[in-house]
């Protein structure tokens, strides 16, 4: 029994995050801008990307053997990957699996929504960066309308998923809608995400000074409508969570660059291809395929998950200044592939 395995800096693992596709119908700018991730891209190959047979066994050991309560379906985009309910309801029937929830660009759910909803995904979080169509078409790098994702939304409601949006905000892009949007998704009763620019992979010409801060946001927000911080639903959230005042009403503010919160990261991220990720920064992921497919048994699996979390001593956030003042050069690991 592994249930109080903890990382070198005392951290337990609690969330497992699995990608299911590096692949996206969308092009945002701060993830997979469409100048490198073009037709050419080499995107995996079917027989390099995990099974559902290989991620579901992977998942259980995770759940049996180690306490991991939640799981988050991430891509990419994850509906991009073919059946994607087949995995839901596999992944669902695992005992002791609290939570499965999908990070999504909401642009395929109008489709979708009602299959995965009953396959057992509780729920979703949609990325929406404006509400207006101009901004939104550029940042989404597709031209993709507002409309189209805001129906996924309504399909979301419909089939009885829960439902949170999270906003990317970049200085000089989209901080215009920050108050369009908390007002929007407030009336809709839905928690609005706000995001600091973050500098995950190699691709997105990140800059500081492109990040819009968590207490400029907070500023501008409680400015028009006046809000309160509340606690965090649970240990290591990744959201810091505000209520308007006087009502139940929340936004939550996710400042990995301002404001780190590694001290409490409790998460795993399992890429597509089958690599484990100990930190959303990491530059090498551990790989689990190889060990899959040559036969290891669960019994080696589980020592090889140990060794991974036990060495585990990332917390990128906190080292970032360091990194920054230093100028050092870090490969990372594309947001694509591991899912945010
Ligand atoms: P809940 O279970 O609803 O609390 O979800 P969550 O907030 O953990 O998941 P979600 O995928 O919505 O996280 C929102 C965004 O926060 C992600 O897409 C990432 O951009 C960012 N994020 C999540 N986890 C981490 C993390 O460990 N480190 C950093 N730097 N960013 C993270
Ligand atoms: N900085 C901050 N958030 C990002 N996301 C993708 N790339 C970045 C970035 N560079 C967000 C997406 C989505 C989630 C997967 O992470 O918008 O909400
Ligand atoms: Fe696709 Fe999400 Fe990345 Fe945008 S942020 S390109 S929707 S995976
Ligand atoms: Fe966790 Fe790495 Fe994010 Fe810190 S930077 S919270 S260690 S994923």
């Amino acid at each position: 029994n592994h249930e109080s395995l903890l990382d070198k800096l005392n951290r337990p693992l609690r969330d497992l995050r699995i990608s299911v596709t590096d692949k996206c119908n969308f092009r945002c700018q701060y993830c997979m801008p469409a100048e490198i991730f073009g037709p050419d891209f080499p995107f995996l190959k079917k027989n390099e990307v995990l099974s559902f047979e290989e991620i579901y066994k992977l998942a259980k050991l995770f759940v049996d053997s180690f306490g991991v309560k939640k799981l988050r379906i991430t891509g990419g985009e994850p509906i991009m990957r073919k059946e994607l309910s087949t995995l839901i309801q596999m992944l669902s029937s695992i005992k002791g699996v609290e939570d499965i929830a999908m990070t999504t660009n909401g642009s395929l759910l109008s489709k979708h929504a009602k299959d995965l909803k009953k396959a057992g995904l509780s729920r979703v979080t949609i990325s929406l960066d404006s509400l207006n169509n101009e901004i939104f078409g550029k940042m989404n790098g597709r031209g993709v309308k507002v409309e189209e994702v805001l129906s996924g939304i309504s399909a979301a409601e419909e089939a009885g998923l829960g439902i949170k949006i999270n906003m990317v905000v970049q200085k000089g892009v989209n901080e215009t809608e920050i108050i369009p949007m908390a007002k929007f998704f407030r009336k809709k009763g839905h928690p609005l995400r706000f995001i600091e620019f973050m500098d995950v992979g190699n691709s997105n010409q990140w800059n500081l000074k492109d990040v819009y801060p968590k207490k400029q946001i907070i500023e501008d927000i409680h400015s028009v409508m006046p809000i309160e911080p509340i606690d965090p639903n649970y240990t290591g959230e990744v959201a810091t969570r505000y209520r308007y005042i006087g009502s139940s009403d929340e936004i939550g503010v996710i400042s990995s660059v301002t404001d780190a919160f590694c001290s409490t990261c409790n998460r795993a991220r399992l890429s597509a291809e089958g690599k484990l990720f100990t930190c959303l920064f990491a530059s090498n992921g551990h790989d689990l395929r190889e060990p899959l497919r040559s036969g290891f048994s669960d019994k080696q699996l589980i020592n090889l998950l140990s060794t991974i979390w036990g060495s585990r001593n990332d917390q990128y956030s906190i080292d970032r200044n360091s990194y920054l003042k230093e100028n050092k050069k870090r490969e990372k690991i594309e947001m694509s592939q591991i899912g945010g």
